[in-house]
């Protein structure tokens, strides 16, 4: 089957994994933690979905749900239509041989070398022939190891180790890879690495990815969609572009603005108040369009007709997903009688505007 997600991230057919109504509680010296609490999601075959949410908001107990790792208190977990909570041991031991998952800390045996840690899952499940072993060289050469194959664990980097349990997961012929904050102890070039050899093995295989993050580039750089979680329960789910145009909850806005504060530039940030103490000051702007607004000349519009002294600080342009994302920082001064009218204007044309601060007139 072709994988339609890379290309049009169009709505699922039908899910991989369910879930329903997931609680989750756990005790701390005598008191309730509730990790999970009433947790529904869908999986489509082929998509790379993400979670999202701040330590603690429960992501690795959902993700170890679905394997069935974790036993929910109620609701029900679906692999296709096998209900894991409810199968019998020889049911879920066969559904959990196509879940695989990796982990920030990667796992690996460090007495054990490369190939061997691959082999260690065909080894347990009792599947290690010759065709296997071929297949499990194969997945090393899928994730740019076959050289290294003899290597133990110490004499590998981050990223390398990372590609071993990748490879780990994928000789036992997975459908879904759960990764646990997969990409959190590597470097930002690192990170780039894994994320794109994941993205490769979703659009090659068809691999279903299920990922979880505290970090919101992760999502930004390879997720079709993404549920972003608090406190146990999910705040809010979509495609990537749309939470990423309209995000509902404080905490989902935070997580997106914190991309976007890596625009601002040093030499505004450092002159930015939170009050107009200079006089004169200007007020700066931070403008996203998203979609269609990012292609509508609005600047200009906004110049022309209500004749605003604007300065433009800062601007960029980004892709996520299909949809055109820009941000722009714009300098105005405070008194100026346009003001009102260009921040209503701005709103009329569905463009996010947020007040960074203000700075000295320029
Ligand atoms: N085995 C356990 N016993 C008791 N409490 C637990 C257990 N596992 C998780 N918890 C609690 O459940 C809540 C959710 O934990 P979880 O590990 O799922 O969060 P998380 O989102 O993965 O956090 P992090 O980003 O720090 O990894 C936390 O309050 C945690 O302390
Ligand atoms: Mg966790």
């Amino acid at each position: 089957m072709k994988n339609p997600y890379p290309q049009s991230r169009l709505e699922p057919i039908e899910p991989l994994i369910t879930l329903k109504g997931i609680h989750k509680r756990y005790e701390h010296k005598g008191k309730p933690i509730h990790a999970l609490q009433d947790v529904s999601m869908e999986i489509p075959q082929g998509s790379i979905t993400g979670i999202i949410g701040r330590s603690g908001a429960g992501k690795s107990t959902l993700l170890r749900c679905i394997n069935a790792l974790e036993k929910p208190d109620q609701g029900d977990v679906l692999f296709e239509d096998k209900d894991l909570l409810k199968c019998s041991r020889e049911q879920l031991r066969e559904a959990r041989h196509h879940i695989g998952m990796i982990f920030q800390h990667f796992n690996l045996l460090s007495r054990r070398t490369v190939l061997e840690n691959v082999l260690l899952p065909l080894e347990i499940t009792g599947t290690l022939n010759t065709e296997s072993r071929k297949y499990a060289l194969e997945c090393l050469t899928l994730v740019g190891l076959e050289e290294r194959i003899d290597a133990y664990p110490a004499q590998l980097s981050g990223g390398q180790k990372q590609r071993v349990a990748i490879a780990r997961a994928l000789a036992g012929k997975v459908r879904v890879l759960l990764c646990d904050e997969a990409t959190s102890s590597l470097d930002p070039e690192t990170t780039q690495d894994i994320l794109q050899l994941l993205k490769n093995l979703n659009r090659d295989l068809d691999l279903t990815v299920v990922l979880i993050t505290h970090e919101i580039s992760v999502i930004r750089d390879i997720c079709h969609t993404v549920y972003v979680m608090d406190q146990g329960r999910i705040l809010e789910q979509g495609a990537v572009e749309n939470i990423f145009a309209h995000p509902q909850s404080a905490l989902t806005k935070n997580f997106v603005q914190s991309i976007f504060n890596r625009d601002i530039p040093e030499v505004i940030q450092e002159n930015l108040s939170s009050g107009p103490e200079w006089a004169p000051s200007d007020i700066v702007l931070r403008l996203i369009f998203a979609g269609e607004t990012a292609k509508r000349p609005v600047i200009s519009q906004l110049i022309h007709e209500y004749d605003a002294a604007i300065n433009i600080v800062s601007g960029h342009l980004d892709h996520i997903g299909q949809s055109m994302f820009g941000t722009l920082i714009i300098s105005i001064p405070h008194k100026s009688s346009s003001l009102d009218k260009a921040l209503e204007f701005l709103s009329q044309q569905h463009i996010q505007v947020e007040t960074l601060g203000y700075i000295p007139s320029l």
